[in-house]
C-alpha cells in the first residue's frame, strides 16, 4: 500500500475515497493525526497530515518516529511525502514542483532515530541516497502523466524552524550546496530508511528562500498562502497518476 504524508495546504485528498479513519499508537507516541485509509484510482491508500488535520504541529513538534512507525504498522510499502519548500536557486520559484535527490540535514533536537542503543542493537544505516530512486522516476512519472513538468533531482537542506532563516544563512546553505530549503524532510527520510520503506518526496516551492530575488527584503506570507493553495491542487493532479505511472 502506498503512504502520503501531506504536508501545509494538503490536509485531504480530494480525489481520495475515504473508507475509514484509524488511530493509531506507537511505542513513540501519537502520529500527527489520525490515519486515513481509502482508495486513490481504485488502489489502496493511506494518507497523513503531517502537522496535523487542523495545522498545530509545528515542524520541529512533528512525531515523526510516530509517524512512519504507524504507517508502516498500517502496511505503508513506499511513502511519499509532499512538502512544500523555499527555492535557493532562480529557476526555482514559487510554484515550481521539485523531486529532490539529495538532502543535508541541519535541524537538531529531533528525535530522529529507532536505533537508541540500549536493549537493541546499534546500526548504522546506510543513507547515501536518501531517496528511493524508484519511486522518485514514478513521481516523475505521475507529473508528466498529469501533464505537470517536475525538476528532476536537488539538493534539499532541511532547516529547523519553525522560523525562516536569514539571508545568511541561506548563502550558507548555497555554498554548502543547497537548492531548496524546509523544515520537515528529515528526520522524516532517515527514519523511513531506517524501516526499509522506500521513500520518495515531492516539494512545492512556495516562496524564494530568504534574501533571494522576490524575497530580498522579506518574505511575505499572504504570498505564500496562494501559491500554496494553487500548487497543492496540481499535487493532487500528480498524486492520482502515481497508480498510472
Ligand atoms: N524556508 C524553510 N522552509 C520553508 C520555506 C523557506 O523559505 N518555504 C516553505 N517552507
Amino acid at each position: 500500500m502506498l503512504a502520503i504524508i501531506g504536508g501545509s495546504g494538503l490536509t485531504k485528498l480530494s480525489n481520495m475515497e475515504v473508507l475509514r479513519r484509524e488511530v493509531a499508537r506507537t511505542p513513540y507516541g501519537e502520529p500527527s493525526g489520525a490515519l486515513i485509509f481509502g482508495t486513490m484510482c481504485e488502489r489502496p491508500v493511506v494518507f497523513l497530515a503531517r502537522h496535523g488535520y487542523g495545522h498545530t504541529i509545528p515542524p520541529h513538534r512533528v512525531n515523526y518516529r510516530a509517524n512512519i512507525w504507524a504507517l508502516q504498522q498500517a502496511g505503508a510499502e513506499a511513502i511519499v511525502s509532499v512538502a512544500s519548500v523555499g527555492g535557493i536557486r532562480e529557476d526555482l520559484g514559487p510554484g515550481t514542483l521539485i523531486v529532490p535527490h539529495q538532502v543535508i540535514d541541519y535541524t537538531w533536537g529531533r528525535e530522529m532515530t529507532y536505533f537508541e542503543g540500549g536493549e537493541g542493537l546499534v546500526r548504522h544505516v546506510d543513507f547515501t541516497h536518501p531517496y528511493d530512486e524508484v519511486l522518485r522516476q514514478r513521481l516523475l512519472r505521475a507529473g508528466a502523466l498529469a501533464g505537470e513538468t517536475m525538476v528532476d533531482g536537488g539538493v534539499y537542506a532541511a532547516a529547523q524552524g519553525p522560523r525562516l532563516e536569514t539571508a545568511a544563512e541561506i548563502d550558507r546553505f548555497e555554498r554548502d550546496g543547497a537548492d531548496l530549503v524546509g523544515m520537515t524532510g528529515m528526520p522524516e527520510a532517515s527514519l523511513a530508511r531506517e524501516l526499509d520503506i522506500p521513500y520518495a518526496a515531492i516539494n512545492v516551492v512556495v516562496n524564494y528562500a530568504a534574501g533571494r530575488w522576490s524575497s530580498e527584503q522579506g518574505i511575505r506570507m499572504d504570498e505564500i498562502e496562494a501559491v500554496l493553495h494553487h500548487a497543492m491542487g496540481r499535487v493532487r493532479g500528480v498524486l492520482e497518476m502515481i497508480c498510472r505511472a
